[in-house]
This record gives structure tokens, sequence and C-alpha cells, in this order.
């Protein structure tokens, strides 16, 4: 098992390589700066998203070919069974779903006991209420900002609402989580969320799919800062 990194500090772009080309992964990973970035990898399932990426293996690529922060988001059913999985491959922090979640609890247990930091996410319908009992031991929070299973899709600016609630809780109770933002953003989506507090923003397209993806994620650096 590799050792596990430090992340950077807030705010911090994490590019999405489900958008990226799979055949030049390690030109995509290249461009992330682990000074500054962490690298996303989003993992589904065909059971709890419609779409079916990739696994371990693809992680284990990333985690050879960059030396960025991996941050490991798991759009699959029960993923407990996979966690130790993730996890040996270097897998930084791993954020499971509530909606796939048996108890909720018990699996970011067991995320932190592997060594991974512990992340939990929501999907757009789901309130931040329904995840409070977990919010004080979370690393992370994830805030959707699309349905969850694929790239480019429009930023649903109604979820700022939710990152301003998971900014007020972290504030009154003393917590610790970053909040992360996830579908949609660009450099104006990324200044909105920054604005409503989010710490982390994730980027598929808005890197991946423009002419200069160096360029669009210092552009996103930009406006988050
Ligand atoms: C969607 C994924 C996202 C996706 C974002 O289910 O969780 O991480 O890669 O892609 P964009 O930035 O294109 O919306
Ligand atoms: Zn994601």
């Amino acid at each position: 098992m590799s050792a596990s990194r430090t992340s950077p500090e807030p705010p911090i772009v994490a590019p999405s390589i489900l958008s990226a080309d799979f055949s030049r992964l390690a030109e995509a990973l290249a461009i992330a700066d682990p000074a500054l970035d962490w690298i996303h990898c989003d993992v589904m399932d065909n059971h709890f998203v419609p779409n079916l990426t990739f696994g371990p293996l693809i992680v284990d690529a990333a985690r050879r070919l960059s030396a960025a922060f991996l941050d490991v988001h798991l759009m699959i059913e029960r993923p407990d069974r996979l966690i130790p999985a993730f996890r040996s491959v270097g897998a930084d922090l791993i954020t499971v779903h509530l909606e796939a979640c048996e108890d909720p609890g018990a699996t970011l247990a067991a995320v932190r006991s592997s060594g991974a930091r512990a992340g939990l996410a929501l999907k757009p319908a789901t309130p931040l209420r329904a995840a409070e009992r977990w919010l004080a031991e979370l690393d992370l929070l994830l805030v959707m900002t699309v349905e969850p299973g694929f790239g480019g899709q429009k930023f649903l600016a109604d979820m700022m609402t939710k990152v301003e609630a998971a900014k007020a809780w972290r504030a009154l109770h003393g917590a610790r989580y970053l909040i992360e933002v996830d579908g949609g953003i660009g450099a104006k989506n990324a200044t909105v969320a920054r604005r409503a507090g989010a710490d982390v923003f994730v980027a598929g397209n808005s890197i991946y799919h423009a002419s200069d993806p160096a360029g669009a994620l210092a552009s996103l650096r930009r406006a988050i800062r």
C-alpha cells in the first residue's frame, strides 16, 4: 500500500479523468500539479448509476503516473466490499454515497480504518439533514451539482443552498470536512460555488474537452482564488 499523500490547501481543483482520453492518461494526469490539485476518479457500477466506468486497475495506473492526491468517488452499491481494493492501490480519499450505504457509519469507519480519508456524497435530491448524523466525523462532504452518472451535464445552481448550509453547519459544530462540488463546474460556476463555500472543485469536461486543458485548469484555479 502506498503512503497517504498530503493534500494541498484549499481551494483545490480536482480534474476528473472521466472526461480524459484514456489512451493518453499520462498526459491527462500530467497537467495536475500535486502542490495545488487533486485527481478525481469516478467509479460507476451500472447499478447505483446507469453508467459503467472503471475499478482499482485504473486508480492504480493513476497512482503510478501521478504524485497528486487521489480523490476516489465511488458511485457503486454496497461500497464496503471494495474499500480495501481502492485503498491498496493508493486512494488517498474515498467518498461513498449516502444513498448507496446500508449503514453509512460502518462504511465510513471502514474507509478510515483502511487508512484513507473519508468522504460522503449527496445526490441533488438528498438534503443535508439526511447526512447530519455523520457530518462531524467526515473529512469531506461532496455536494453533487449534477445527477451522478455522466460528465458534461448542466450545473445545478440550486445546490448552492446545500453548500451554504454545509458551511454554516461546519462552523456551528466545529467540524473539519472540506466541501466538494462535482458536476458542470467551469470557471464561471466555480466562482459561484466558491462564494457559497465550496473548497474542492471537480471538473471534467471544462478541462479535458477544452482545446488547452492545462490552460483551462489554470483559469479554474484563478477563478477560485
Ligand atoms: C458525474 C461525476 C463527475 C464528472 C463531472 O457523475 O461524478 O465527477 O466527471 O464531469 P463534468 O465536470 O463534465 O460535469
Ligand atoms: Zn465525481
